[in-house]
């Protein structure tokens, strides 16, 4: 292999247990020419594929590649400027996400999709409990009952390594990486099928990262989430993704299994991500 581009700092391989194929599948989410405009200058750029249930997909590359433009269209909170999105729904139905209902995208978004902010206080609600913040979301589908929502809340604290103690403390009494996983608890304790995360290790410490990554993949294989996950580090999509999408300046420059993609990039930009020179 050429040394100019060889991924030996990376982690070995990815140790995301093998998307279980079902030749009987339907894609869960379909993104067809997708283009996001800014004024004349360009966010992304026809950008088209599939995913998976319970695939996880990484979107890599430098800064300003569009990554984040990607991620924000297709999960509806920002509207592209040409371009389709497609998602499965839970009656088996394939539904243009743009021209779903109110109602209907009001579920999506509270139910079956979450969505992890790079930065915690975007997604968490920094002056209400821990607690609450993760029972608004079941309130938000209608569960009533006050005790099993706390007892539920406190379930998922637990689950993402908060002790259950701290279920009345504010997030803005948490560190950066307890933040981030009482992010995720929200998110997850709908039982989303497709959740985005934008950098979710990204403001954190390398050990806490570690960690984080750690408790990621096993959430995501335990519960057979389907994820888009954006990130400029290579190590991060190799341990938490199946496949990956290679962007640059809005474009996708290469795609495929993500072992494949960093152990034999084909790309010469792909080759410069890896070798590093083009990590930041
Ligand atoms: N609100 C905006 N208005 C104008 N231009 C924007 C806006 N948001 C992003 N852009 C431009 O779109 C391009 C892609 O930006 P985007 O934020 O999607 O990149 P990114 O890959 O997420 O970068 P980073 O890794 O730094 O988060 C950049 O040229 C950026 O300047
Ligand atoms: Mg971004």
């Amino acid at each position: 292999m050429n040394k100019a581009h060889t991924s030996d700092h990376l982690p070995k391989s990815s140790l995301v247990p093998p998307r279980p194929m079902d030749l009987s599948e339907k894609p869960l989410l379909q993104v067809r020419s997708v283009s996001k405009y800014y004024g004349r200058r360009v966010g992304c750029e026809d950008i088209s594929f599939d995913l998976w249930p319970g695939e996880v997909l990484a979107i890599v590359g430098e800064s300003g590649s569009g990554k984040t433009t990607l991620l924000d269209c297709i999960s509806t909170r920002m509207t592209p400027t040409s371009g389709m999105v497609n998602y499965r729904m839970r009656d088996g139905t394939m539904r243009e996400v743009f021209r779903l209902g109110e109602a209907e995208k009001r579920f999506l978004m509270r139910t079956d999709w979450g969505f992890v902010h790079q930065n915690p206080a975007d997604g968490l609600r920094m002056t209400v409990s821990a607690g609450a913040n993760v029972g608004e979301r079941l309130m938000a589908i209608g569960k009533r009952h006050y005790g099993d929502i706390r007892e539920t809340a406190a379930d998922w604290l637990e689950q993402v390594e908060i002790a259950r103690d701290r279920i009345d403390d504010q997030p803005r009494a948490f560190s950066g990486g307890m933040r981030q996983r009482l992010q995720i608890a929200r998110n997850l304790v709908t039982g989303p099928r497709l959740v985005f995360m934008d950098e979710p290790t990204g403001g954190l410490d390398v050990s806490v990262q570690a960690r984080l990554l750690d408790l990621l993949r096993g959430l995501v294989a335990e519960l057979g989430l389907a994820a888009i996950v954006v990130t400029h580090d290579l190590a991060v999509a190799r341990l938490l993704s199946h496949r990956m999408v290679v962007m640059k300046e809005g474009r996708v420059i290469e795609t495929g299994l993500t072992d494949r993609v960093l152990d034999d990039p084909q790309a010469p930009y792909t080759q410069l991500l890896i070798s590093s020179i083009l990590q930041v």
